[in-house]
């Protein structure tokens, strides 16, 4: 997670996440290039997903690096994010794969009446102006039996931006019958380096 780009000409968050697309996988954690990060990855997305190969909507995709993951695992893959130089990148990673790619608002993705057993959305919560109301409508695009898996964190420490485990679980509260968090900050292999935020992830069942 890098945090010091501003620019107000894509995002309303205040990245402008076309002009960050290029250098994004260059962080161990977005291009999961060391295989030692991605294997880690690959084991705890494994263990947040559902055994059974379904379909899932990673909102928010950036470059496809997540969505890669759950693809070779024999998930189908729906992907959404409001930059064309991202989902550039995601088509490409993502070539020959069960997966389409899709320009939209993570908040509003724009997959019609379509149904998912997977919401994945890493990263990109804090960004929303109003992430209670992303989280309500990410559960009316779940199937019965469905699942919310967010990855998130807050970062920096003299002005710190994100959402906390806490605050996410009172979110979470009126939306899903089960919520699991795992923090993740202490596990080095996820992130290539040591770090002393907070960072986790949450199953959510709904
Ligand atoms: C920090 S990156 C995370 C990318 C990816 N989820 C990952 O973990 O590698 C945030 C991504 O969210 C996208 N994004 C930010 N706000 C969005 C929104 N409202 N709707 C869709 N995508 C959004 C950005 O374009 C960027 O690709």
């Amino acid at each position: 997670m890098t945090t010091d780009a501003k620019d107000a000409s894509t995002s309303p968050d205040g990245h402008d996440w076309d002009a960050l697309a290029a250098a994004f996988d260059d962080e161990p954690d977005h291009g999961l290039r060391d295989p030692a990060v991605r294997e880690a990855w690959a084991r705890r997305l494994r263990s947040w997903l559902p055994r059974t190969a379904g379909d899932v909507l990673d909102l928010g995709c950036g470059t496809g690096s997540l969505s890669l993951l759950a693809a070779e695992d024999g998930h189908r893959v729906t992907g959404v994010d409001l930059s064309p130089a991202m989902v550039e990148r995601a088509r490409a990673k993502l070539a020959g794969r069960d997966a389409v790619f899709l320009l939209g608002d993570a908040a509003a993705p724009p997959v019609g009446q379509r149904r998912f057993d997977v919401v994945l959305v890493r990263h990109v919560l804090w960004t929303l102006p109003d992430p209670g109301r992303a989280l309500r409508h990410w559960r009316e695009l779940l199937r019965p039996g469905g699942r919310l898996v967010l990855v998130e964190g807050v970062w920096g420490t003299v002005a710190p931006v994100g959402v906390a485990a806490d605050r996410l679980r009172e979110l979470l509260a009126p939306v899903a019958a089960s919520v699991r968090v795992e923090p993740l900050a202490q596990d080095v292999s996820l992130w290539g380096r040591e770090v002393h935020d907070e960072r986790y992830a949450v199953v959510a069942l709904v």
